[in-house]
């Protein structure tokens, strides 16, 4: 079974994070299973990067517990890391070193046997696409090598769990798509986290999403789910020649069975923007044309228009709706 309990490779468990007196993290549970791809999705300032130095024990949460396959971090710290990789938001690299030098000195930190280090370090680089540049500087590397020198540090001890802080970020699109092809094989059989502020990363990427926002997780779901709830959802945008209209139009949509999140946007040449959620099953335009002529309001234009994924996740930022389960 792949839901067993031994699965779990990654335990958060109520936990919390404090900077002085500001939440970084407030109260956030998850857990993450062998053969999963997690993003955590938040725009900045989320708590992305906290979660992943508690999860790395880079520092300890001020309250709640990290298990790591089921070690818990706090009490058992180089027990729980030997399973870890942690590839850090800015990888701080040896810039004088030498490619091969540098992964050898991490190989050895880790513990890799004398005997097997070349071959052990060999197959970490050539994994990376890094065997034509291990004389190279690091200090002399494009960015986009020099994640994968941090990623080939992060794999170096094999580890069963994977923590990606934006591994993609400041990247150009073929090093992206690069990266995210070693991410992709990586995700087979190991728990990945892999944190973005960008939404077509997770979609490309992960087999499950978590919304983070301000220290909390707004959403969690898979993808498919994600997509499927897509599916369900739809807006309508209207638009009114006469903003004085507006207060009247809004009345009557508020009070419509089936308007949900109903929005008013700025106004341009007098003219006044509406639009809200609804589902797909019903549509909507022909009574509210209906009920608008009738009433003498100024419609001009009508439209239906599916959600975006972009759409939800701004929504869910704007209400901060917590614990919705797609
Ligand atoms: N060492 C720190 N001291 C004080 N505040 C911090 C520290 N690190 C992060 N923060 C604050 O905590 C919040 C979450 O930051 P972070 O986890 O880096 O978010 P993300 O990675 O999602 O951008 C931000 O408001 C940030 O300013
Ligand atoms: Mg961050």
């Amino acid at each position: 079974m792949n839901n067993s309990h031994s699965d779990v490779l990654i335990k958060f468990e109520k936990v919390s994070k404090k900077y002085g007196a500001f939440h970084a993290l407030r109260d956030v549970s998850f857990e993450v299973k062998a053969g999963e791809i997690v993003g955590f999705l938040g725009p900045n300032g989320a708590g992305k990067t906290t979660a992943m130095r508690i999860i790395s024990g880079f520092f300890p949460p001020t309250s709640g517990r990290v298990l790591i396959r089921g070690i818990d971090i706090a009490k058992h710290p180089h027990k729980a890391k030997r399973a870890l990789g942690y590839l850090p938001e800015t990888v701080s690299l040896y810039p004088d070193m030498k490619v091969i030098e540098y992964l050898r000195f991490v190989a050895k930190l880790k513990g890799v046997p004398g005997h097997e280090l070349t071959d052990h370090v060999r197959g970490k680089m050539s994994f990376c696409g890094l065997l034509g540049v291990g004389h190279r500087l690091i200090g002399r590397l494009s960015k986009g090598y020099r994640q994968r020198v941090g990623l080939a540090q992060a794999l170096m001890a094999d580890p069963s769990v994977l923590i990606l802080d934006e591994p993609t970020t400041g990247l150009d699109p073929t090093q992206i798509k690069e990266i995210r092809e070693l991410v992709h094989a990586l995700g087979q059989n190991r728990a990945v986290i892999l944190s973005t502020h960008i939404l077509p990363e997770v979609s490309t990427l992960c087999s499950r999403v978590m919304m983070i926002n301000q220290g909390q997780i707004l959403a969690s779901g898979t993808v498919k789910e994600l997509a499927s709830c897509l599916k369900d959802r739809e807006a309508i945008h209207l638009r009114l020649k006469d903003r004085r209209d507006q207060d009247h139009a809004l009345k009557l949509l508020g009070a419509m069975p089936g308007v949900e999140n109903l929005n008013c946007a700025e106004e341009v040449k007098g003219e006044t923007f509406i639009s809200f959620e609804t589902s797909p099953e019903e549509d909507l335009r022909p009574l509210i044309t209906k009920l608008f002529v009738e009433q003498g309001i100024s419609l001009v234009e009508i439209q239906r228009q599916q959600l975006s994924l972009e759409d939800i996740f701004l929504g869910l930022l704007k209400d901060g709706k917590l614990g919705r389960r797609f």
